[in-house]
């Protein structure tokens, strides 16, 4: 039992009207209750006992986690405590993943060694290039992606090693190191140009920009101001507690598969447009639009729930995203350099306008992550297949960080929820000569 100080117990009483019963459970850690202790709630000493009910997890908590904190009432979002924004103005990519995967901000020597090992493995087998090649010519990045980086599994097998942490460590920094490498080849293969090895005296985005664009020089060397944007978009996009893609990663890790298969099924949750696919359909939507003046009918069809405005709304955040406060700044310094995209304008009035409407205000939809990053994207020359590859280079860190938190956590076991059962009672088999009539007599779904 949870007890205070002063003796008192922070408790709930439950009244089973079924049974005129009463239970007490504990509640820890100011407003949890456990869900097993619903178990022992039943009306019959053989019954399973009490359940919940928690379609796509909106209330309930799958772990206890030091890695990200969000409070989606006032838009704050911190990693390992320390605020998005200071991280945003003061560090690099590589010092927030380290930070997200050792819980400390590194000193100087730790930060060196760590840059110093990111870089080195940087390289991957040749017989990736293979894999990659294999892709039609018009296969999209992120697929590439997700089937190169489950490929990774095969070249590191010591990577099922998941209970030894010297290994682990090795497969975090493989797979930091290795991912911009991947996908910079994935979009190097979409179009159809020679692939750009890595270049070791570059830093980490500089490094991935020369794999993206470097085409007939001796030397590319990006825009420092573009450089610095994209590592502060990494910043922004390192973690973000449990979401989807954070789910995925939990949940194929607590099989124990290795960490590059487990990366892969993550890619596959954040390619989803509800997710980090997002920012992709956040820009197909504003060619759809294409001008200012189409934006009211475009809204009409969102209000009748004909679209969705892509870019805004959050499970967690109900007054706004602080990355897409940062984000809109970072690209006032973009455009400076690249000139004003065609599509911000159409962007900037789409939020004026949805800020404004009563839909929008009664369901605190405020613009996401993904609403500005892709005309950021764009017009630094990504194509729109990019955008949610992008997303999961920077998001690698955090699923790893999640990944070493559940392997560590002695609460943890293998992710298997319960269901409700729905269908059918037990029913005798139909040969087939007597299928295809109605349902037969006396077999009826099991209603709940
Ligand atoms: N456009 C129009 N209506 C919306 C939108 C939207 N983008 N998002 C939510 N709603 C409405 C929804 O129809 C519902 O209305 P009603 O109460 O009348 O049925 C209400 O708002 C509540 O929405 P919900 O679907 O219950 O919210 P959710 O928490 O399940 O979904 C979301 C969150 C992000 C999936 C959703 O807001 C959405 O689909 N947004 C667009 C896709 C997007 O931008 N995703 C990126 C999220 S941020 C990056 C990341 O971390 O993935």
């Amino acid at each position: 039992m949870a007890s205070k100080d002063n003796g008192e117990r922070d408790t709930l009483t439950i009244r089973d009207n079924r049974t005129g019963k009463d239970y007490e459970v504990d509640i820890h850690e100011g407003d949890v209750i456990r869900s097993m202790d619903l178990r022992n709630i039943k009306v019959h000493e053989d019954d399973f006992g009490m359940m919940c009910l928690d379609p796509a997890s909106t209330n309930t908590a799958s772990t206890r986690s030091a890695i990200t904190f969000i409070d989606g009432d006032k838009g704050i979002l911190r990693y390992r405590g320390y605020p998005i924004e200071q991280l945003a103005e003061r560090t690099t990519f590589l010092e927030v993943a380290y930070l997200t995967l050792k819980g400390e901000l590194p000193d100087q020597s730790q930060l060196d060694a760590f840059v110093e090992d990111v870089t080195f493995h940087t390289y991957v087998h040749e017989n990736i290039l293979k894999v990659l090649d294999g892709f039609r010519y018009d296969a999209h990045a992120m697929g590439m992606l997700i089937s190169s980086t489950a490929a990774l599994s095969t070249f590191y097998q010591d990577s099922k090693n998941v209970r030894d942490a010297e290994c682990r460590w090795v497969q975090m920094i493989r797979a930091v190191a290795k991912i911009p490498t991947l996908a910079a080849f994935a979009f190097r293969r979409h179009r159809g140009l020679p692939y750009v090895y890595p270049e070791n005296e570059l830093s980490y985005t500089a490094n991935f920009l020369n794999m993206l664009f470097r085409i007939g020089v001796k030397e590319y060397r990006p825009n420092p101001v573009l450089e610095r944007a994209l590592d502060v978009l990494f910043i922004l996009h390192a973690d973000h507690e449990q979401n989807c893609s954070t789910t995925a990663m939990r949940v194929i890790g607590s099989s124990e598969a290795d960490p590059f298969v487990a990366l892969s099924g993550s890619m596959a949750a954040l390619y989803g447009p509800l997710h980090g696919g997002a920012n992709e359909a956040v820009l197909r939507m504003l060619g759809r639009i294409g001008r200012v003046e189409n934006i009211p009918a475009f809204l009409d069809k969102v209000k009748n729930k004909e679209e969705k405005l892509m870019g805004f709304g959050h499970r967690v955040y109900k007054a706004y995203d602080p990355r897409a406060s940062i984000i809109k700044r970072t690209a006032d310094e973009v455009f400076e350099v690249t000139g004003r995209n065609h599509f911000l304008d159409i962007a900037l009035e789409l939020e004026r306008i949805a800020l404004n409407e009563q839909y929008f205000i009664d369901r605190n939809l405020y613009p996401n992550v993904d609403f500005y990053s892709g005309i950021i994207y764009q017009a630094m020359g990504f194509p729109v297949e990019m955008f949610p590859v992008l997303f999961a280079i920077p998001r690698t860190a955090g699923w790893l960080a999640q990944w070493e938190e559940l392997i560590l956590d002695p609460e943890q076991k293998i992710a298997r929820p319960r269901q409700v059962y729905v269908g059918f009672e037990e029913r005798n088999f139909v040969p087939m000569e007597e299928r295809g009539g109605e349902v037969s007599a006396g077999a009826q779904p099991v209603v709940v």
